[in-house]
């Protein structure tokens, strides 16, 4: 059984979201996914997200090839969760690439390319100046 964790916002889910779930899924049997909360997410990205976190959860749980779900409340905790979850893999966007490469004692790290011209911040601006 290899299990595999990731890590996000996941806040007004598109594509990009689901091809790196997906593909992150395909790398092993278990897809554990950390979502930020709120307050997490309002210290990364200077704003709050669209979507609360019980919502973005119950949206990133409801998907099929994720297999559970945590509320990420520190960017630090990474290793904690790994061990928690008995991670065998990190999968990360490779807007991270190399970041986490020091957990690679404790699990594999692997990066996976983020699908080119849509985010989250670039629907929100889209859809304000519509
Ligand atoms: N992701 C991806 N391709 C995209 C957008 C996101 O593969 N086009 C991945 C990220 O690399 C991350 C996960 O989806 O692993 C969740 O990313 P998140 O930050 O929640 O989404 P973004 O759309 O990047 O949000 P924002 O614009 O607010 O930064």
């Amino acid at each position: 059984m290899k299990t595999i964790i990731t890590f996000g916002t996941f806040d007004v889910f598109h594509i990009g979201h689901i091809k790196i779930l997906k593909r992150a899924k395909e790398l092993g049997d278990r897809l554990i996914v950390g979502v930020s909360s709120d307050r997490l997410n309002f210290s990364k990205k200077s704003r709050n997200p669209v979507y609360c976190q019980d919502q973005r959860l119950e949206i990133i749980n409801s998907l099929k090839f994720v297999d559970e779900v945590f509320v990420e409340d520190s960017l630090e905790k990474k290793l904690e969760y790994i061990k928690e979850f008995k991670a065998d893999v990190l999968v990360m966007g490779d807007d991270w690439l190399g970041k986490f490469d020091f957990l690679k004692s404790y699990c594999d790290v692997v990066y996976l390319e983020r699908t080119p011209s849509i985010s989250t911040t670039e629907i929100i601006e889209k859809i304000a100046t519509a």
